[in-house]
């Protein structure tokens, strides 16, 4: 059935595809965003107005009277509170939270959804997400489904992690890697999470559910080389123990992307999706996902880092060091 469905969201990476998805499935789309990040895909209605602001988003709405949200913009304990207050009367509400909900991920690991989230008042990524997943529970009983999102990837996504990997993998060469190859990772398809949330939405599912890969799913090295492969590079792999790395002043998870120290690996990837699973959450395989973000990445401007901060990746006189052994 037809719904207007409302993306918090809509112009970036994630909120792009839940709307490509929602509009596949016949819905009426409205996103709302601040409109500093683009428009939405064609087909969509734009309404603009910043979450923080409690009157924007009536404002914007004008008497367009939502059915189902998906909400993949709140960064605010103010955006989640603004979004209860004026959305409390929807049928389904699916929401982007993120592992960091928990409290004790990182490192984790986390066996099911039953872990405990922060309830401290600072306003760091994982607190707030944990309250606006309070909020919003509270104000749509039994109609809250909130998404514990892990790694999430694919095409449009300008945080360059793996578009990191692909684009120093396609130079090709000596490529320098941690030789914890073996460590696991997990990771979803934004195109994935996007059309599951909308169906969530559209089902009135409630409660939290880890939203990422299986747990095993691949590991480090396997995603270089699946880099490799789709990449058609000739690249490599020159191994760097996890003490040289650091000692030389490698950031994980910052100059080697997606690269978390053994310690933390072991257990960080260990997130126990068994709901996520029962519910649907598709997991499509791991070469399709590489060679769309590549197919994208080829065809998008490089991404600019947000004010003050680096893109990820190795700095070139860091690699050279490393690579001079
Ligand atoms: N990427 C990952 O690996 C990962 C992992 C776990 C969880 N998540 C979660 O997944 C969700 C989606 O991530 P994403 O990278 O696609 O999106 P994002 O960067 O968190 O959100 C961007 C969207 O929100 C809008 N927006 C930002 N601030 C706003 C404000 N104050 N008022 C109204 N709209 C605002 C942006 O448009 P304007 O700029 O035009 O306003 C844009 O449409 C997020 O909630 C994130 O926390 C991501």
């Amino acid at each position: 059935m037809t719904s207007r469905l409302l993306v918090l969201g809509g112009t970036h990476f994630l909120g792009v595809h839940v709307v490509e998805a929602a509009l596949a499935r016949g819905h009426e789309v409205a996103t709302f965003s601040r409109g500093v990040s683009g428009a939405p895909p064609p087909g969509a209605r734009a309404l603009h107005g910043d979450r923080d602001d409690p009157a924007a988003l009536p404002a914007a709405l004008d008497g367009w009277t939502p059915d189902l949200v998906v909400d993949t913009s709140a960064q605010t304990r103010a955006a989640a509170d603004n979004a209860a207050a004026v959305l409390g009367g929807v049928s389904g509400y699916a929401f982007t939270s993120s592992l960091n909900a928990y409290r004790t991920w990182p490192p984790g690991p986390v066996p099911d959804e039953q872990s405990p989230t922060w309830d401290t008042p600072d306003d760091e990524y994982g607190p707030v997400k944990a309250h606006a997943e309070r909020v919003l529970a509270a104000a749509l009983p039994g109609r809250f489904l909130t998404a514990r999102a892990g790694l999430v990837v694919g095409p449009h996504d300008r945080l360059y992690r793996l578009g990191w990997w692909l684009d120093r993998i396609a130079a090709g060469g000596r490529v320098v890697v941690p030789d914890a190859l073996d460590q696991p990772i997990a990771l979803v398809d934004a195109r994935d999470l996007a059309g599951w949330l909308v169906q969530a939405a559209e089902r009135g599912l409630a409660g939290p559910v880890n939203a990422t890969g299986p747990a095993g799913m691949t590991t480090l090295g396997g995603l270089l080389d699946t880099c490799r492969t789709v990449t058609g590079s000739d690249a490599e792999w020159v191994p760097v123990p996890e003490d040289d790395l650091l000692a030389a002043g490698v950031q994980e998870w910052v100059h080697l992307p997606l690269w978390l120290r053994a310690e933390t690996a072991r257990t960080a990837w260990d997130v126990g999706t068994a709901r996520a699973r029962e519910l649907g959450l598709p997991s499509r395989p791991l070469g399709d996902t590489v060679a769309d973000t590549w197919a994208w990445q080829r065809s998008a401007p490089r991404p600019t880092p947000p004010a003050g901060r680096p893109l990820p990746g190795l700095p070139a006189d860091l690699e050279a060091r490393l690579l001079a052994g």
